[in-house]
């Protein structure tokens, strides 16, 4: 057998002055989506988030709390980043911070072997900065100020002023790679996804390039340039390396090897970073550009996006609290086409919460173990011969299964899921028709009775090996009700891409009580 396909995955590093919301949130749990379905899948998986602490942002946030940027970034990271990826049940393999010894001894290697090879330069500079976005601002992202910032510039995104900078910095001769980038657009078409990021990124550099200021000396929170330490290096030059120094670029090259290059799930926001700059860092560097850059849209709170700043934010656990982190997960998963800007309303959170998952697939797991209790003493029949009806089923989940995979494949999740809901809503219709309470009553109908909750129960087989990278804690409830544990092993060693294949289920197996997978909750928010 040929070694496993390598499937290297990361989210944006965050930035530690603040706390979580669920924008953070739904990044996370895409990423770990994609990663668990193709850990599930056979391959050679690894999910990489983290931390972004150096930089002028932390630095002012820390002074005003009064604790050193180091004392905040490991407050936050404690109690607040790190129980975010169990609040929302993420499956990461790696978590960096970019306060790390390995990271910062090797963001210093790949600057100075830039440094050697003639790609940075001193200069002088003069510009408008955004501590917000950390970022000198492009023309098109000045605009001017109204109300209590009029007659000042401020920054189109945060719309606070913008600091006017003035110093002598390091560049890096990113000016040199604009044909080159464009090339990379032009021969991998999927180099940046969906299709409108990787327009705007073609047009942006089409423009030209300039080059990119990569160091600060007016404070010193961050990594000192090697050859200068009167400077730090830039934050976003530093948090982009993150990406290579968590597998083990100039320290480990086998498992560099083994990793890179990686998928980057990023916001929208962030794009041009991921899609630019870190190309052409990469290129001068003689490495592998990433894989793929994908750009997902905002979550969107009154129609604007969400953000602390804005006070719209909400904390992912206001959600988990009352509903979960399974209906968390799959609410932002199949409710926005990844991609695309979402607008998030508690309405219809929990009117997709009763009837996708309570009504729609809790009901139906419970529903069916309940008869199989009933009906047959809670073993599993096995199936007599299959009518069109059966078939139907059958091929459902076949396909459902395949085109699941071919969405995954594409970072299509949503579409993932609408494919895999075609299983529940089939099954739903089927225990409909086929009436086993109406079998049950006649003694004749044994058989069929008998075929049709064996076909009822292969289906749930099936539904919770393919919803399990997206609702992993019910899946898991209901593969040890299903009693599929001792006959396939547990749930997350089943592999996803031979979930369609019929008859895996083996009959005699014993179900036992299922408790509802999603309870109804009312309007108070209390699980009723
Ligand atoms: N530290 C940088 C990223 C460095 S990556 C080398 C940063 N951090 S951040 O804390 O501001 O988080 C940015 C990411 O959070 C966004 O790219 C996006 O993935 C996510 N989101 C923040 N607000 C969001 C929404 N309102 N909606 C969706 N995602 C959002 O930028």
């Amino acid at each position: 057998m040929s070694d496993p396909a390598s499937f290297y995955i990361t989210t944006p590093i965050f930035y530690v002055n603040d706390v979580p919301h669920i924008g953070h949130a739904y990044t996370e749990v895409a990423a770990d989506v994609l990663a668990r379905w193709h850990r599930q899948a056979g391959d050679d998986t690894w999910l990489l988030t983290g931390t972004d602490e150096h930089g002028q942002k932390i630095l002012r946030t820390a002074t005003a709390n009064g604790a050193t940027p180091q004392e905040w970034a490991d407050r936050l990271v404690e109690n607040e980043w790190l129980p975010l990826l169990k609040t929302i049940d993420i499956a990461n393999n790696d978590f960096i911070r970019t306060t790390d010894e390995r990271h910062e001894t090797n963001v210093q290697l790949f600057l100075q072997r830039l440094y050697d090879d003639g790609f940075i330069y001193a200069g002088e500079y003069e510009a408008l900065y955004c501590v917000g976005c950390e970022e000198f601002k492009p023309a098109s992202e000045i605009v001017d100020g109204t109300g209590e910032y009029e007659g000042q510039k401020v920054c189109a995104i945060h719309s606070k002023p913008l600091e006017l900078l003035q110093e002598k910095n390091y560049f890096f001769r990113m000016s040199d790679f604009a044909e080159r980038l464009l090339d990379l657009y032009e021969s991998r078409p999927d180099f940046v996804q969906p299709e409108a990021a990787r327009n705007e990124v073609i047009s942006f550099v089409r423009q030209g390039l300039a080059d990119l200021s990569i160091s600060r000396s007016s404070f010193d929170w961050g990594v000192k340039v090697p050859w200068d330490d009167t400077h730090v290096v830039y934050v976003w030059f530093d948090a982009l390396l993150n990406y290579i120094t968590a597998v083990g670029y100039g320290q480990d090259e086998d498992e560099f090897a083994r990793r890179w290059p990686a998928t980057h799930v990023v916001g929208k926001d962030i794009l041009r970073f991921h899609a630019v700059i870190w190309p052409a860092m990469l290129m001068a560097a003689g490495l592998e550009v990433p894989q793929k850059v994908f750009g997902h849209g905002w979550l969107l709170v009154g129609g604007e996006k969400m953000s602390k700043s804005k006070l719209t934010g909400i904390a992912p656990t206001q959600i988990t609290d009352t509903f979960g982190s399974d209906a968390f997960r799959y609410y932002f998963m199949r409710a926005i086409s990844f991609g695309q800007d979402g607008s998030f309303s508690w309405e219809d959170l929990a009117a997709r919460y009763h009837a996708e998952l309570a009504n729609g697939f809790g009901n139906l797991a419970s529903r069916v173990i309940a008869m199989v209790a009933r009906y047959f003493d809670g073993i599993v029949p096995a199936a007599g011969d299959y009518e069109e009806a059966d078939l139907v089923v059958q091929r459902v989940v076949a396909d459902a299964a395949a085109n699941a995979d071919a969405a995954i494949g594409s970072l299509a999740i949503h579409d993932a899921l609408a494919a895999v809901w075609t299983v529940v809503d089939e099954l739903n219709g089927y225990i409909t028709t086929q009436e086993p309470w109406v079998l049950a009553k006649d003694d004749a109908q044994r058989a069929r009775l008998g075929t049709v909750l064996y076909t009822a129960a292969e289906g749930l087989r099936a539904l919770a090996v393919l919803l399990s990278p997206v609702i992993p804690a019910s899946t898991t409830k209901l593969w040890t009700a299903l009693g599929a544990e001792p006959a396939l092993g547990g749930l997350s060693e089943q592999p996803i891409r031979d979930a369609g294949r019929w008859g895996q289920l083996p009959a005699g197996t014993a179900v036992t009580g299922l408790e509802a997978l999603f309870p109804r909750i009312d309007a108070t928010g209390t699980p009723a």
